[in-house]
């Protein structure tokens, strides 16, 4: 695909969970764009492996820290303000599953579940929201899934996760729009990243997967982020409390 431009120069970005997968993708992307960016990750391994990937030097900072703890997720946007100076979009794309039925979960692997998924959401877009809110504008992205609007036997909490992400998306667009923020979501299918590898590395299970999709294929890393350039971009401005399916059609059949 030839070189898009989004217009995104120097604009500062915040993408949770940046260190591997969509979130490293789309840093890639942002930096390719000239904007600067700010990464986190739990995992001070992954954070030192996406820094040599993304050779980002001034432009990059990548910073430990789980979403899910207030303190981390202050810290995360405080060093971004002192950094950079200013906030111009949050990805919430920090996701994660463990395979388990809802019925049977123990309600620690129920709460752990929601606190990566949803409870890190809330946190990172409430802090965002607010510094957005100070300076009139912004944009916050979420990272959904198909998994929102169809039960999965594996996924239940994580789905239930990302449906409530889709009502927050309506909700802080509301909140904020008069402050000239906007806020949206992009929900994905299977994208070919760590997170489905046990999915769609089986063959079997990808000829399956690929029959509910109208494309024919999964998504791949770059089909997910190219989206979410646009939702961060001012070609975006009239866009709020929208979820974008980026399904390859499969929620059309
Ligand atoms: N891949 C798919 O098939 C698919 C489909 C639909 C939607 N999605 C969504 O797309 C998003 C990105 O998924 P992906 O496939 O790129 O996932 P991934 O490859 O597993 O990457 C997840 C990233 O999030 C970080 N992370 C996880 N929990 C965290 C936490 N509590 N605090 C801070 N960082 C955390 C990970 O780093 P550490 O482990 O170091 O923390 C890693 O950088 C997620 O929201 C996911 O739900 C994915």
């Amino acid at each position: 695909m030839a070189a898009i431009s989004y217009g995104l120069e120097n604009n500062v970005f915040v993408v949770t969970g940046g260190t591997r997968g969509i979130g490293l993708t789309l840093a890639k992307m942002l930096l390719e764009q000239n904007a600067k960016v700010v990464i986190c990750g739990r995992k001070q391994a992954g954070l030192d492996q996406a820094v040599a990937v993304l050779k980002g030097e001034g432009n990059l900072l990548a910073l430990p820290a789980h979403i899910a703890k207030a303190e981390d997720v202050d810290s995360l946007f405080d060093q971004t303000l002192q950094t950079f100076g200013r906030l111009d979009g949050l990805v919430n794309n920090v996701g994660m599953n463990i395979i388990t039925s809802v019925v049977d979960a123990d309600p620690s692997l129920w709460q752990k579940i929601i606190d990566s998924n949803l409870n890190g959401t809330f946190l990172c877009s409430r802090r965002a929201g607010q510094i957005m809110r100070e300076q009139k504008f912004g944009k916050i992205v979420s990272v959904s899934s198909l998994a929102a609007r169809r039960s999965s036997p594996a996924m239940g909490i994580y789905g239930i996760a990302k449906a409530a992400i889709e009502m927050m998306t309506k909700v802080l667009a509301q909140e904020l729009a008069l402050f000239n923020i906007q806020v949206n979501a992009v929900a994905p299918t299977m994208v070919r990243t760590q997170f489905s590898q046990p999915f769609w590395s089986n063959e079997d299970l990808y000829a399956q997967i690929v029959k509910t999709i109208p494309l024919g294929r999964i998504a791949e890393p770059e089909d997910v982020a190219h989206p979410i350039l646009f939702l961060l971009s001012a070609a975006a401005n009239f866009i709020t409390g929208q979820t974008v399916m980026v399904d390859g059609g499969a929620s059309a059949i």
